[in-house]
């Protein structure tokens, strides 16, 4: 749906700011919430005035179809403040442009462009104190959608709300991660939702990742789901694997998330002169590759968790450990995101975007 004019947004200000109560210096992730959030409510078939306003809880029925047939969807991206104290996004639109992907397959209206991003950068400014400065750290937003229309019918609600809340938090991981390769579950599959950011996507990773916690591993290298055969995902990350001095990723499809981080990290590394191959991965390559010591490193890449090395990983009941590298992809290559994303060096991709 597009509406040509930018919405006026209502602003209703806390009288009871919670940021003095922040410990800037430890943040976790996503724990702490800012004082104010950005509302607009989808009834009579349109989107309504957005709103901004005081931190609260959402009172539904409990007949409301999000609690029964799932209808939700989200994003997940970071605000930054420089040195100067101007605050920074790093390629929003594309954000913006996902959210109606994923609502466009779970059957949710699609949210204006114009009322994402005027709301997306009114609240920042109202929030500017909130993002944090500390070494790492960002404001972590979570703009979502999700059914609000009452009845057991299974079918699309006619209400819906659109939130932005926001959260200033520290390292989603702060050590390398050992991950299990998922041989019996799945987390997408052919005609699914796997291309979506739909809630539900991740409520069924829990228990296989459960499963692979209890086991020691930090979290599930999905593989695809007839075969099993091919690496895809890794937790909510895209994955990386450095083969020689070859970088290889799997090519996006409808059940792997075309994140934002990765796109962004094949041109980088592209920039960097690395050879980089968007292809199909099997795991008995991975094993290969370990065992005649060409698999120099593997890393997650994500917008929560940037870029996340790998210390190992199992298959089939052994382990494989990793060497550690002195001067590794994953750390030329977080540094140059991150180094855009904080404004610490040029952008000549232009993916940067000013709050203010
Ligand atoms: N894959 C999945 C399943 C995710 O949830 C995410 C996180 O958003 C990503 C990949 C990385 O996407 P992005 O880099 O756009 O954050
Ligand atoms: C993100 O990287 O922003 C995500 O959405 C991943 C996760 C926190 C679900």
């Amino acid at each position: 749906m597009s509406i040509d004019v930018s919405p006026t947004i209502k602003i209703k200000k806390t009288q009871h700011s919670k940021i003095h109560e922040v410990d800037f210096n430890n943040l976790p992730f996503g724990q702490v919430v800012t004082d104010h959030m950005f509302v607009c409510d989808f009834i009579d078939g349109k989107w309504q005035q957005p709103q901004i306003v005081p931190y609260q809880n959402i009172i539904l029925d409990p007949s409301s179809k999000i609690f029964h047939y799932g209808q939700s969807v989200f994003e997940g991206m970071k605000a930054y403040k420089d040195k100067d104290g101007k605050t920074w996004l790093f390629r929003p639109e594309d954000n913006q442009k996902r959210i109606n992907i994923s609502a466009k397959r779970m059957a949710i209206p699609e949210f204006p462009e114009e009322y994402f991003m005027e709301g997306l950068k009114a609240l920042l400014k109202l929030e500017s104190d909130w993002i944090p400065t500390t070494n790492g750290s960002s404001l972590y937003i979570r703009p979502f959608i999700f059914a609000t229309g009452n009845g057991f019918h299974a079918s699309p609600s006619d209400e819906y709300k659109f939130v932005i809340a926001c959260s200033p938090s520290g390292a989603y991981f702060d050590r390398k991660v050992k991950l299990l390769i998922e041989q019996k579950y799945s987390r997408s599959a052919n005609g699914g939702v796997g291309y979506a950011k739909a809630g539900g996507n991740y409520g069924g990773q829990f228990y296989p990742t459960k499963l692979a916690n209890e086991k020691g591993y930090d979290q599930v290298i999905w593989t695809d789901d007839t075969s099993h055969q091919y690496i895809e995902e890794a937790g909510a990350m895209n994955i990386f694997i450095r083969i020689g001095d070859t970088l290889i990723t799997a090519p996006t499809s409808d059940r792997i998330l075309d994140g934002i981080t990765r796109k962004s990290i094949i041109e980088i590394a592209k920039d960097e002169g690395i050879n980089v191959e968007i292809r199909k991965f099997s795991v008995n390559e991975l094993i290969d590759a370990c065992d005649n010591s060409t698999l120099k490193e593997m890393f997650g890449a994500g917008t929560a968790a940037i870029v996340l090395p790998i210390s190992g990983f199992g298959f089939n009941g052994r382990d494989y450990d990793l060497p550690d590298l002195n001067n590794s992809y994953s750390d030329l290559l977080k540094k140059r995101i991150t180094d855009i994303y904080y404004n610490r060096s040029e952008d000549k991709f232009g993916w940067r975007y000013l709050v203010e």
